[in-house]
């Protein structure tokens, strides 16, 4: 079922919800990929009604240009996912009526990695997933981790509102030769994408460096000379950081930070195609 206004949306949630069915929620932006359907995948198997969104939200492109050739690929989304309860694909005007001027801001995530390079990305991101969250009442969300500082941010807002939701986070899925599957890799030349995959081997050498006890800082640098020398550039960060709080880790990797755990994420754009990736340290 396809639904684009909220009063068709509330009128099928109070049926599933009467009836006791419990609802878990895909969040998207469309130019659906095998990523995508892996979070819908997970839905289906923890919860009765499946609701996938699909919105591609103004508020968190800083750059218009960005917005302006976001793939929009409605048809073909539909059909990807003939499986699902509902899809909710609201109009700019029906998330944002005149006159609507509120924002949910998580401080102190906001600003930093993604936040600094795309300024007010993540504002207009919990904004639009906490509208969402309440349009929907769903009892779970399915975020993939490709976005790590998405899903922390999601998280912290969840806990900070006492948001009634399930916040579960579901694994990158990648290519057979590592590179993260993402909307933009279609924007790759075939040269492009042939070089793609060093992203990830790269933060895999780096996180083994400082796993080894490299210092931090060098194994950062070594990092960024190797995304260099694969033909990445600008590079936005290359950062080792704690995984929750995101809080930059530069010294010596020690087995304290296995209890708080350590994530290693990057930025980088490839024939201006900006990139992003993260793995476990
Ligand atoms: O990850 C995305 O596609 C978007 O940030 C989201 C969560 C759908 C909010 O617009």
């Amino acid at each position: 079922m396809i639904i684009r206004d909220i009063a068709t949306l509330k009128q099928t949630i109070r049926g599933w919800k009467q009836a006791g069915e419990t609802i878990g929620f895909v969040p998207t932006m469309g130019a659906l990929h095998e990523g995508h359907l892996s979070l819908v995948t997970q839905a289906r198997a923890q919860a009765q009604r499946v609701i996938v969104s699909i919105f591609v939200n103004p508020t968190q492109f800083n750059n218009p240009t960005d917005l302006a050739t976001y793939p929009r690929t409605e048809a073909q989304d539909i059909a990807l996912l003939g499986h699902v309860d509902a899809i909710f694909i609201p109009a700019a005007e029906t998330m944002y009526p005149a006159g609507f001027s509120s924002t949910v801001r998580v401080s102190a995530m906001a600003g930093i990695l993604e936040g600094a390079h795309r300024p007010g990305h993540f504002d207009g991101m919990a904004t639009v997933v906490t509208k969402l969250f309440s349009l929907t009442e769903a009892d779970s969300a399915f975020f993939g981790e490709k976005d790590w500082q998405q899903l922390q941010i999601v998280r912290r807002f969840v806990q900070d509102l006492n948001l009634p939701i399930d916040i579960m986070a579901c694994p990158t899925l990648r290519e057979s030769d590592g590179l993260a599957l993402s909307s933009r890799n279609r924007r790759l030349s075939p040269e492009g994408r042939k070089s793609a995959p060093a992203l990830h081997a790269i933060l895999q050498q780096t996180a083994t460096a400082i796993r080894q006890g490299h210092p931090i800082a060098e194994a950062l640098d070594k990092g960024r000379a190797a995304l260099v020398a694969a033909g990445f550039g600008p590079i936005d960060y290359l950062a080792c950081c704690e995984a929750e709080s995101l809080t930059p880790v530069t010294t010596v990797f020690t087995t304290k930070h296995d209890n708080v755990g350590l994530r290693l994420l990057v930025a980088a754009a490839l024939e201006s195609v900006r990139l992003i990736d993260n793995i476990v340290i």
